[in-house]
């Protein structure tokens, strides 16, 4: 019969375990893994990035843009675009390897549907190669559940679920048609939240949609191999 103390040990040798091969894995494909470079996405191409003014959605840009990928920056407020291109160029230009920017505004709770989608495609983004969807655009809950507005719950569901797919739906075409033309991989990230995977009370219906877009990215994964797309979510805030 084996004893609580010894159960005590098992489980926390386990977890300790568990924490060492997820570090170690994490060093793994910081040094070892697949790079997001140009010479295995193209060169002169395009990432669009949406929330691409916020915390990390600037961040995604500045990095992307520092290995040499043309930066499209989608968001609602002009100003805001335009400051993040602003300092994307003068960056690249001190590193004497300047890219190209452009800015689009567009309010992802509004306009819902598949149409609207495809005139955003078509009228700014199909004339340029693009290599890189990053799905980052998500906002979150306010406020307990029993309070929120339907309003919120409407914008938080329909922009961090609908406008995902609906964008990624337009922009995988084109990225089928790069491999099926000239071999050429491409990337989709969906930004997903340590919340898809720790329930979070006061965020529930926040937690949910996060889940949706890490699930949706691993179907995709295996979906997509075959027109090389590489697909992933990552959990901000998880190692
Ligand atoms: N920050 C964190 O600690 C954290 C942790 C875990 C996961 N995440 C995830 O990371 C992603 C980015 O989060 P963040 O904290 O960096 O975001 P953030 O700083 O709050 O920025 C939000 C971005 O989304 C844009 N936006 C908001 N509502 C929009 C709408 N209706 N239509 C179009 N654009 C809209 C904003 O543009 P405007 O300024 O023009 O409104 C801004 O560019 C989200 O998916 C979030 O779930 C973040």
């Amino acid at each position: 019969m084996i004893s609580l103390y010894d159960l005590a040990i098992y489980l926390g040798m386990y977890q300790l375990a568990w924490w060492l091969y997820r570090t170690l894995s994490l060093v793994f494909r910081t040094f070892f893994g697949t790079k997001c470079t140009t010479q295995r996405y193209g060169h002169d191409s395009w990432a669009v990035i949406t929330g691409g003014t916020g915390r990390l959605g600037r961040a995604t840009a500045l990095h992307l843009a520092r290995e040499g990928f043309n930066i499209v920056l989608i968001a609602k407020t002009l100003p805001k675009l335009n400051q993040v291109a602003k300092e994307i160029q003068e960056m690249t230009q001190k590193l004497n390897k300047p890219v190209k920017t452009r800015v689009i505004v567009q309010d992802f709770s509004k306009d819902f549907n598949a149409e609207a989608f495809e005139k955003l495609y078509n009228d700014k983004l199909s004339d340029i190669d693009i290599s890189i969807l990053i799905n980052n655009l998500g906002i979150g809950q306010p406020g307990s559940f029993l309070e929120a507005k339907e309003e919120d719950l409407h914008d938080v569901v329909t922009v961090n679920t609908y406008a995902v797919v609906l964008l990624t739906q337009q922009v995988i075409k084109s990225f089928r048609k790069r491999y099926e033309q000239r071999k050429q991989r491409s990337l989709m990230v969906n930004t997903s939240d340590m919340a898809a995977i720790v329930p979070s009370p006061y965020h529930a219906t926040y937690a949910g949609t996060k889940i949706f877009g890490d699930f949706v990215a691993q179907g995709l994964q295996h979906e997509l191999y075959k027109y090389g797309v590489d697909v992933c979510a990552w959990r901000a805030g998880e190692i």
